[in-house]
């Protein structure tokens, strides 16, 4: 296979990660004989610091020609203590979700049983969890009309949705339903807003056309509570931008760690991957980030925009086995991780790209020996 890959680094350890993200797709066209050729661009602080645009036309023109894109991160203090800057590093990816049409932003939510300590949550509660969200990713208070009025003294984001939005991300909520556990739990606020409203009639509308899959509707106060009280009761989750936005951050704990959390928007067009964590300039420079939802970003991509599906259960497995035999970042060791298990965002890409040749080189003997 001969395909086009943007890497998109961003800011922060944006550039770090997909730095072994990248090592991995590469690994990945060496070991199955596929042709990714890859191309860089810029985008956030970066890109402002260079060009004065968060994202540049140069950038843009280059993600609308390619095949996929393997996205880092997006950020930087300066903005976040400085609310009055005008140009901002996150219009960028704001930009490039709307100019690319990207409005279902998948994210699963799967706990690797090797990691089950690592969570704040107690084990016997997480254990066996796997949810996939859907979080609508054009809309919402995001993209509604927002300013100031009565001399900046008053501020306002309108929480806008259309019937079209809400029914593209539903079927698409529905349709991956259909193929794990046939359950869809909406997540809105339709006791206090319209748009929830909205919302909770069209998927009900939606919902029909999918006799086969269960649906149930929760307010999003409570789904915040019950995710971690009971994680193991949801499959499916559909919600808006802002909503899934906060869920999926908290969700991450049941995965260990936001480390782990890859993503996957998806759309119009071409397919945007990306850790759902920030640039974390705290631990920038530092090397101990944790590579691993980059990695499993590019799984998704493979599996996904390519239909690589076995490339990418390839991925996955080799993740299992490196945490398996105890390699782990900072942020998902806990107090019974020896210091020497510990390794660094390069040297755990590394133990990847290793697995990845056992996992390999074990699959193509099985097929020999049939
Ligand atoms: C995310 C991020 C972004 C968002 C920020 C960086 C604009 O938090 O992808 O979840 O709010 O969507
Ligand atoms: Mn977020």
């Amino acid at each position: 296979m001969n395909k086009k890959i943007v890497i998109l680094p961003g800011d922060g350890i944006g550039k770090e990660v997909t730095t072994e993200g990248k090592k991995v797709l590469e690994k990945i066209a060496e070991l199955f004989g596929h042709t990714f050729e890859f191309d860089e661009a810029i985008i956030g602080h970066d890109a402002i610091e260079a060009t004065g645009n968060p994202l540049p036309d140069e950038t843009l023109t280059k993600l609308k020609n390619c095949d996929a894109i393997l996205f880092g991160a997006v950020g930087h203090p300066k903005y976040d203590n400085d609310p009055t800057l005008k140009v901002r590093p996150e219009q960028g990816l704001l930009k490039m979700r709307k100019e690319l049409g990207l409005y279902a932003n998948l994210r699963p939510i799967k706990l690797f049983d090797e990691l089950l300590e690592a969570s704040s949550i107690k084990p016997e509660i997480l254990k066996g969890s796997d949810i996939l969200f859907f979080r609508e990713l054009t809309g919402d208070v995001y993209f509604g009309e927002k300013g100031r009025k009565d001399d900046g003294n008053t501020a306002f984001d309108l929480m806008i949705y259309q019937r079209y939005e809400v029914e593209r991300i539903a079927h698409k909520a529905f349709q991956a339903a259909r193929t794990r556990k046939k359950k869809v739990t909406s997540v809105d606020k339709a006791n206090v807003l319209e748009s929830s409203r909205l919302w909770r009639e069209v998927v009900q509308e939606i919902g029909k056309q999918y006799p086969d899959v269960a649906l149930d509707h929760q307010f999003v106060d409570a789904a915040a509570m019950k995710l971690i009280q009971n994680p193991r009761s949801y499959d499916v989750v559909v919600t808006g931008n802002l909503f899934g936005d906060i869920l999926t951050d908290e969700a991450s704990q049941i995965a260990g760690s936001m480390g782990m959390l890859a993503s996957a928007s998806v759309g119009d067009s071409v397919g945007l991957y990306e850790p759902i964590h920030g640039s974390a300039h705290d631990i920038t420079g530092k090397g101990i980030a944790n590579p691993l939802a980059s990695i499993l970003s590019a799984a998704l991509l493979l599996d996904i925009s390519f239909g690589l599906k076995e490339e990418s259960e390839t991925i996955i497995k080799a993740v299992e086995q490196t945490l398996k035999q105890g390699w782990r970042t900072t942020d998902i060791a806990d107090a019974k991780t020896p210091k020497e298990k510990i390794l660094n965002t390069q040297k755990m890409g590394s133990a990847i790209i290793n697995e990845l040749e056992k996992v390999a080189s074990h699959k193509l003997s099985v097929t020999s020996d049939k």
